[in-house]
């Protein structure tokens, strides 16, 4: 049975611990699918299998190229796309734009976008009110690159606090669920606590309600990959070996 963004929550309440990870295609979105994945994100992180250096050149032409053919490998899982730098942050009408088409032209449950400043509440709380499920995203936001680096998010008290009430107002803006990148595993642990809805960590901590990682990292594919990941196989080893392989059994005509 399909899982749905209600399902999430009363995982939260049983304590049943969340798995999702990052989908670019059919072929990865149905092995990760059929192995168990509870929620799959169409990430723009799959900036890094397309060859850019930051998550900011992605459109919403390749979001949705790629969430269709996530949804075509899916039977199970929760499909949520992110939304590309700059297709939601102008205003609530560039955002209900981006949103409905990622939900009328790919057949994914929802969407996520980056931030829980005042003006991206209001904005995720006028697309949960248009019917638009909506994951929110804080702590490191990799969209904010050039602002913020990649380095870990809610050191300083005052930062803490600020992405606590950031979660906070997300939360009463309607968000079915929250990403909680890079930030202490503290700190991810008292916004857990404090929300009702649960908590996705990726580099944060042990206490989350879920846990999300970057699907080419995991796998050994990328080039480099962020400090508080775990690589489970190296890909990359295994393709070269393949391949270098096929090509020496190539040249020297003993295959086929
Ligand atoms: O794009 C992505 O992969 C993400 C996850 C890191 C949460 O936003
Ligand atoms: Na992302």
């Amino acid at each position: 049975m399909a899982i749905t963004t209600q399902q999430l929550i009363q995982w939260k309440q049983q304590g049943r611990s969340i798995v999702a990870l990052t989908a670019w295609d059919y072929a990865i979105a149905q092995l990760l699918d059929a192995a168990g994945v509870d929620l799959i994100l169409v990430g723009d992180s799959m900036a890094v299998v397309l060859g850019y250096e930051t998550t900011l050149p992605i459109t919403l032409e390749e979001m949705l190229f790629h969430a269709k053919s996530v949804r075509r490998g899916v039977k199970r899982a929760l499909i949520v796309v992110d939304l590309p730098f700059l297709t939601y942050q102008e205003s609530f009408q560039q955002a209900m734009h981006s949103a409905g088409l990622i939900l009328k032209e790919t057949g994914a449950q929802a969407v996520k976008l980056e931030g829980g400043y005042p003006a991206m509440v209001e904005t995720i709380a006028r697309l949960v009110q248009a019917g638009i499920p909506v994951m929110g995203h804080v702590g490191l936001t990799p969209q904010s690159v050039h602002q913020i680096g990649l380095r870990q998010q809610g050191k300083t008290q005052e930062a803490a606090e600020r992405i606590l009430n950031e979660a906070i107002a997300l939360e009463q803006a309607g968000v079915f669920s929250i990403v909680l990148e890079h930030i202490p595993a503290d700190l991810a642990n008292l916004v857990t606590q404090k929300l009702s809805v649960p908590t996705i960590g990726i580099g944060a901590g042990p206490h989350c309600d879920g846990q999300i990682l970057v699907t080419s990292d995991v796998l050994g594919l990328s080039e480099k990959h962020p400090p508080f990941v775990k690589v489970y196989t190296n890909l990359r080893e295994t393709i070269t070996k393949a391949v270098q392989d096929y090509t020496v059994e190539v040249r020297e005509r003993k295959f086929p």
